[in-house]
């Protein structure tokens, strides 16, 4: 693990010293960039379904091709190495390993990941595997996906089966990616794959993700726990648009919606209190069995936190459709006048991030360390006729956050590592290839990688004793 220092001033802060050891990376999720979708068995995952179902995503673009991570690792891995991060996030695709979800397992799937792991070690980066990045098995969303208990299980299997195959490069271990995304957007809004609009099967989906989620820990301690265990939440504090009780009730729903339905049961063992008053009417909660609760809470050794922007939200009719999506529950999103915006149509708000850790540390008294796995921007990016691409607008996006996450392990939240999403520009799932979140541009006719300036301005950091 590398030490590094990042004396990075900008906004008038000193980055003078992040805390000994901290980490820096960059993330990635393997149907985002793999490509090579049929090849070495892999099986067809709910992404490739929807993907290919017209109308589903921008251009009916799809992952076939991606960044052909597949087949252009060693060249991936060689520009971590020389930006200088210490870690890399990667996602492995369920189906390489399993391509029925269940079942006979697929060396060749396991074969990638080795290799994968070794060029890695070869380059002194270190693993953070996350083992569930949305692209669940076909086959098990044939037999209704998340929605079923038994999903949980299999997960947990696939994870153990990982675990045996990798133990000996110790990697850190994220479960989920985002279950909040998987379930809600998935089930409920129907934006991601699977494309369902749901109540109940929505909300069930939610609980056997994080079912899933406590019965992989298991598997993972049970052989040892690689360097350390943690799942990844996507939060986005709730910002009432105005100061009346409407607007403060939206932001609540939001919390719960977006929030609190995975951070409590993860954190504490609960679910909120408001849950049943909020989605009673959309199911009777009889996914939750005895003892479910306290295998979701174990332990964890960090919590992973996504960070990308806080939520404005003013209170809108609430619909009479079964589903707890946001529109659903009386939440409407509203702009922030004067704001940037990026390509995502997200707000720049960097001191969010200090408001979203500073909200976990005063709901949960035994929070476990925190890396933000994931925190970025996505800009239209383009290679100019000087061979460079300039993104201004990332540099200072990156800055400010690093300032505004200084500001916050100063005031006391024990923050471990960042990782900046994302390595290379990807398949942004429903949007397709417009938006552009690398730090490396890639030209998806010719897979040629050319290194941003944003990149070039952190390798500077990196690179300083
Ligand atoms: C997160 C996802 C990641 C990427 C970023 C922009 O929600 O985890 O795969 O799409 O958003």
């Amino acid at each position: 693990m590398n030490a590094r220092v990042w004396p990075v001033r900008c906004r008038g802060v000193s980055l003078e010293s992040f805390p000994p050891g901290f980490v820096w990376g960059v993330a990635t999720a393997a149907y985002q960039i793999e490509g090579a979708v049929t090849e070495d068995g892999r099986g067809p995952s709910i992404w490739d379904t929807f993907s290919h179902t017209p109308g589903r995503v921008a251009l009916g673009e799809t992952g076939d091709v991606a960044c052909d991570h597949y087949h252009r690792w060693p060249e991936d891995l060689d520009l971590i190495r020389a930006l200088g991060a210490g870690a890399y996030r990667f996602s492995i695709a369920w189906p390489r390993i399993q391509p029925a979800g269940s079942g006979p397992v697929e060396q060749r799937g396991l074969d990638f990941y080795r290799r994968l792991l070794d060029g890695m070690r070869e380059r002194g980066i270190t693993p953070f595997i996350t083992l569930y990045h949305w692209d669940l098995p076909q086959a098990l969303e044939d037999e209704g996906g998340w929605r079923q208990r038994d999903t949980a299980h299999r997960f947990a299997e696939y994870a153990g089966i990982v675990a045996d195959a990798v133990a000996e490069f110790s990697p850190y271990w994220i479960t989920l990616n985002e279950p909040q995304v998987s379930s809600i957007v998935g089930y409920a809004e129907g934006r991601h794959a699977p494309g369902a609009r749901e109540g109940h099967g929505a909300l069930a989906a939610a609980h056997h993700l994080l079912l899933g989620h406590g019965l992989a820990v298991r598997e993972l301690r049970a052989r040892g726990g690689g360097s350390g265990v943690g799942i990844t939440l996507n939060l986005s504090p709730g910002v009432p648009a105005t100061d009346s009780a409407g607007d403060a009730d939206a932001a609540r729903r939001h919390d719960l919606l977006v929030n609190r339905l995975f951070t409590d049961p993860v954190l504490a063992g609960t679910y909120p209190d408001d849950a049943a008053e909020v989605w009673g009417g959309l199911t009777d909660f009889s996914f939750l069995r005895d003892g479910d609760l306290a295998l979701i809470s174990q332990p964890l050794d960090f919590l992973g936190v996504n960070y990308y922007r806080l939520s404005h939200v003013a209170a809108a009719p609430v619909s009479p459709s079964p589903s707890p999506s946001a529109s659903d529950v009386g939440v409407a999103t509203v702009r922030v006048p004067g704001a940037e915006y990026t390509e995502m149509d997200w707000p720049v708000e960097p001191d969010g991030l200090p408001v979203t850790l500073a909200g976990l540390r005063s709901r949960f008294a035994d929070l476990p360390p925190i890396y933000i796995t994931e925190n970025g921007a996505a800009f239209p990016d383009e290679v100019g006729p000087d061979g460079e691409v300039a993104d201004p607008r990332r540099v200072a996006f990156i800055s400010a956050h690093l300032d505004a996450l200084a500001r916050a392990i100063a005031d006391g939240a024990d923050v471990r590592g960042y990782f900046y999403w994302s390595l290379l520009d990807n398949f942004e799932w429903a949007r397709g290839y417009e938006p552009r979140f690398g730090l490396v541009h890639v030209d998806y006719a010719t897979q040629v990688r050319t290194p941003k300036a944003s990149y070039q301005w952190l390798a500077a950091h990196l690179a300083r004793p």
